[in-house]
Order: C-alpha cells, then structure tokens, then sequence
C-alpha cells in the first residue's frame, strides 16, 4: 500500500521518481507527488488521480533537480485529495510515508496545543510535524537531519516506511523502516530507495534491503544506516537476478494478461534445480524443515490472504490427503487475533507473494513466539515474511505487478507440491512410484499451460462477451476444485467489479440455490476426479432452474457436453496437479470479461498490490 521512491545522484531527480512511481503504481494510485531539492529550496508537486497526471502537471516545469522523493497513495486516513497526496511540506521539512501511525489523534492533539497547523487529513503529516519541531526552524546538516528522525521515531506507534528531505539539507536523504518495506539501491555514484525491487531495477541490480529498526542517510558520498539507537548496522547488499525487461507490458495491453502469459516460464523456474525425477527427489535452495522437527508436528496451519490462501486451500486438500496430517487454512486476519491454538506441535506455512502483507506476517511472529516451526512460500526475495520464517521456499514466478494475481498463484501452488513431497521425504507416507509420478506431472506442466493457453484464449475471449452483462455469477466446484472455483470468483469480482461468488457444488442445496436464475451464469469446474459424477448431478439441479452452465471440463467429456450450455475444455496432465491447468481459464475468464467492460485490469478501484496495513 503506497509506494515511495527517492533518489540522489546526477540524475535528473523528477525523471527518476516519475519513472520509479510508475512502477509502485500498483500499490496505490488515489493520488501520488513527487519534492524534489533545487534552489527554491524545496519543490513539491501532487496531485489526485494516477502518475499520468502528475506528469502532466509536472511536464512543462520540470526543475534541474537531482535529488527528491516521490510517493504514490493508497487511501488510509483521509479521502484521496491533493491535500492528502504525499510529500507532506513543513516549512522546509518534507517527508513521504507508507504505513499507519496508530497513535496519530493523540499526537495530532498534542501539535495542535502545541501551535502546529495540518493542511491535510492525513495521519503521515504528523512526521513533518515532529521533525520540523525537533530541527527548531534551524537550517540542519545531513547528520542533524538524521538525528532529528531518530530523535521522534520512538514517539510514533503503527508502521512506517518513512522517507523525510530537508531544503537546507540539498545533498541528504534520510529513511527509516519500520513494519513497510523500503529498500535502498546503490548505483554509480547515485543512491536509490523505494518500497519494491521493479521501481529501480532499471538503474541498479545491487540493492540493500532495509531491516526493522533501521534508518538510513543518503548522502553524495555514502550510505550509513544505524539502529534506533544510532548503533551502525551492516547490511549486506543483494544483486538482483530478476530481469527489468520483466517489469514491462512487452507489447501486452496489461500486465495481467502478461503475467498470464508468462506462466509457462514462471512454472519452470519454480521447478528449476528443486527435482531430481530419477530418484523422486525434491530439493529447495537451503535445509527447508531440519531433521527432526517434524517427528513433533501434529498438525499443519496455512495462513494466508486472497489469492494465497486459495493456493492453500488447494494444497491443504493434498497435505492432508497424501501425508496424513490434519491441515487447516485461516485467513491470516482472522487467524491473528483468534487465539488459536499453537505450539511446537505446529508446522505454520505462510503463503504470501510480496511477503509483505501485514496480516500474513503477524501471523507468522504470533506463530513463531508460541514456538511454531515457520515455512514461508513467498515470491519476493528477502521479504518481511520471508524473513520473519524459520524458513523459506520462493516461488521464482518473478515481479507481478498486476493487482490480481495470476504467476503468482500457479507457482505458489507448484511451490506447495513440492513442498509437500518435501515433506515426505522425511515421514514417507508416499510410494516411490506415485512420488515419481507426481514429480513427472509437475514437470509436464509448463508444456501444458502453454498449450492451454494457446487452445483456449480464443474460446474464452468470444465467450467472456456473452457473459459480460449478467449481473452475478456463481462459481461451484467440490474438493480441490471448490479452492479453484474461490479463486476464479475473487478474479472476476476483483478486475471486473461483477458479483461473483463460490460454494462447494455440494452446498448449493442448502441455501445458495435460491439466487439462481436465467440472468446468474453458474461456471462449474467439472474435471477429473472422484467426485466428477456428484458434480455432474449438482450441473443438473442448476439447469432444473434455468440457470445458464459454463463447464471447465476434461476435452470429450459426453456427459457434460449434455448438460452445459458452454465448455472450456482443459486436457489432463494428471489429476494430481490438474489444478494448475484449471488456474488459466478462470484467470483469462475474468480477464476478458474486464476487458469487455472497460475496466481498469491492472489497477482496479480500491485495491492495491500489497496489502502492508492491517
Ligand atoms: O502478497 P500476498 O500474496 O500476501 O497478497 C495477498 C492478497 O492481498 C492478494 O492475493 C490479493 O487477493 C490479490 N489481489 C488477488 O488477485
């Protein structure tokens, strides 16, 4: 939620942030504003609305500026407003912030008293506020500037990737992390910072990730980070490996459609070096789960949000299935403040692409402190969850910037498959026939989501128009095809705003039923498994009330070519990992019928990529 971006260097500053901004626009796009440092001494310009107009705003004054920040909104505290767009100006002090100060009314309260006065409705402004206290209307030197951040930081509650400069302060930056992301790239003679890897990837692959507790100053000829206590700290930097030419549409309409695209690719990375399939063996880049932790495990919980916790939903019907222990999936919000029942017994597997989101990841240090061993899958590298696990096993799909989540959730399911023959390894419920069974199906299936994809684009584009008007849709499906259908449902509504919902197909009866009529489309995922014929019976209860039927079914299915009005037909690898292959159609489903109604695909109202506030 929120994107920010800084740079100093020889650069000119407002090309950088614009360019960076662009990039972060999938985590908010309500409002965004660039400060940039040149002889006025302090430049700020926002606006409401999206990067695009903030560039028009910007275009015939661009100042020969080389250093500044930039921040792109996503609503919390106050509505989306040029008031409220990022930088926030106290007199020369200017800062951006992503994340939540959870004590702002108390210390609104307490600046009013003391003189202070807000022009925005922002909670963030409270930071240029105490800054520009601290500094005492005082002209700063970057070192000064740098302890008047630390100075206030213990007064501030809630979470902060923070981003402050100072117009008598022309060659400083100071940052400072604290429960939302901010990393730091180093360039030729040219600092970087920014919430996510894409937004500078284009200048720089050798990048610092900032921990909790950090702050960093920026200067000309360095970069020094300390503790809150002002302690120097060392952090190591990382070389990015991630392709930019990946951040770009490369010639696709949407990154959606893009990212859909590049499933193929995405999957053979994630398998990349993790199989040996001779021997029906699985391997990740570290010691996963240490000999002997699972000898304790009585119970698996996967915790997750959105589309991640569909992925794990999915999985949890095969941990449970194949290795014989109880695994339940929670929402990560709900789960956080249950009370649940956790502890050295408990394997938690948190789900997460950014591994940024803030439930996921107070999940997992409640999980952690009552002495849960914690695996993550997640696919941004050095991630907060990533981090705050034991132990992590990344998904490789690369960045994905559309909002809806597509690689994403296909590698996370590969990831979790292996995971689970990982596993096995170590309490071996499995026979070596079906592990390599298993093992050759995952290798399978890049080949078989291109062809996919390639047969069935074309159907689903012409079909999505005709369905691109009803007013609901249900989707229904039972065992690892329920999990699907919740994801297929939470595409469409996400990217088209249709009402959509899923129930196992076993449920309809008992309640969900009534909605049906000729106007609610019911798509049903009908493929191969034990419960194909039950399915087949709940096609017909729909059909019995005029409801119009969509089957996601196994090519030369008779059966249920005779009761659905219209098939997408998806040919099987293996049942044991046909969910994937079933992923595709429901994701290029909700795509088109977006398309069809004009909507924003890539940046849809009121969401954002990551989800870093509670
Ligand atoms: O980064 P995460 O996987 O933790 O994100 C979880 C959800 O916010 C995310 O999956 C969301 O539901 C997507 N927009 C769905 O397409």
């Amino acid at each position: 939620m929120c994107g920010i971006v800084g740079y100093l260097g020889h650069r000119l500053a407002v090309d950088v942030l614009i360019e960076g901004l662009k990039r972060l626009e999938y985590r908010g796009y309500d409002s965004a504003g660039i400060a940039v440092l040149d002889p006025e001494p302090v430049t700020v310009f926002r606006c409401k609305g999206r990067i695009a107009d903030l560039e028009a705003k910007i275009a015939g004054d661009r100042p020969d500026a080389h250093a500044g920040l930039g921040h792109t909104r996503w609503a919390t505290h106050g509505r989306p407003s040029e008031e409220n767009a990022h930088p926030h100006r106290v007199e020369h002090t200017v800062v951006v912030h992503n994340g939540i100060i959870e004590n702002h009314l108390e210390l609104r309260q307490q600046l009013i008293a003391d003189g202070a006065t807000f022009s925005s409705e922002t909670d963030s402004e409270i930071f240029a506020h105490l800054i520009a206290r601290e500094l005492s209307g005082n002209d700063p030197s970057p070192e000064q500037l740098f302890e008047a951040v630390r100075n206030i930081l213990p007064r501030v509650d809630g979470s902060y990737a923070l981003g402050v400069l100072h117009g008598s302060c022309p060659g400083a930056l100071v940052f400072a992390r604290h429960g939302s992301p901010l990393i730091l790239g180093i360039g030729e003679g040219e600092l970087f910072a920014a919430s996510d890897i894409p937004a500078i990837l284009n200048y720089t692959r050798e990048m610092v990730i900032l921990e909790d507790g950090d702050i960093a100053l920026l200067q000309h000829d360095g970069l020094t980070i300390t503790d809150g206590d002002g302690a120097a700290v060392t952090r190591k930097p990382l070389r990015i490996a991630w392709d930019p030419v990946l951040a770009e549409k490369g010639g696709y309409p949407h990154f959606m459609l893009k990212e859909i695209h590049e499933q193929p690719r995405a999957i053979s990375d994630t398998l990349a070096g993790r199989v040996a399939l001779d021997r029906g063996e699985v391997f990740f880049e570290s010691d996963l789960i240490p000999s002997g932790i699972l000898d304790n495990v009585r119970q698996v919980v996967m915790v997750a949000c959105g589309t991640s916790f569909h992925a794990g939903l999915t999985a949890a019907y095969e941990f449970e299935r194949h290795l014989r222990v109880p695994t339940r999936v929670e929402f990560a919000s709900e789960y956080r403040y249950r009370e649940p029942i956790i502890d050295e017994h408990t394997l938690v597997v948190a789900i997460s692409q950014s591994g940024e989101t803030a439930d996921t990841l107070a999940a997992v240090e409640l999980a952690r402190s009552r002495g849960a061993y914690v695996v993550a899958v997640c696919n941004v590298l050095e991630s907060s969850i990533a981090r705050a696990a034991h132990a992590v096993a990344y998904t490789h799909a690369g960045p994905e910037i559309s909002v809806a989540s597509t690689k994403a959730f296909v590698t996370q399911l590969v990831t979790l498959h292996l995971l689970l023959l990982y596993l096995d390894q170590q309490v071996h419920r499995l026979d070596g026939a079906l592990r390599r069974r298993w093992l050759t199906a995952l290798s399978h299936l890049p080949t078989a989501v291109a062809e996919l994809i390639e047969d069935c684009e074309p159907v689903i584009k012409r079909m999505a128009r005709r369905y691109a008007h009803a007013r609901d849709m249900l989707y229904l499906g039972r065992d690892v095809h329920y999990p699907l259908a919740m994801e297929g449902a939470l595409k469409l509504k996400e990217i088209s705003y249709m009402h959509a919902e899923a129930y196992p197909a076993g449920e309809m009866k008992h309640g969900p039923i009534a909605l049906v009529d000729a106007d609610v489309p019911v798509l049903f995922v009908v493929h191969d498994s034990p419960v194909r014929s039950k399915v087949i019976a709940n096609i017909e209860e729909i059909r019995a009330r005029e409801g119009r039927v969509i089957a996601l079914t196994l090519p030369g299915d008779e059966e249920v070519a005779e009761v659905a009005d219209d098939r997408i037909e998806v040919p099987s690898v293996d049942p044991l990992v046909d969910a994937v292959l079933l992923a595709v159609p429901l994701q290029l489903f909700a795509y088109y019928v977006a398309v069809h109604l004009g909507t924003d695909v890539d940046q849809p109202r009121n969401l954002a990529k990551s989800v870093t506030v509670e």
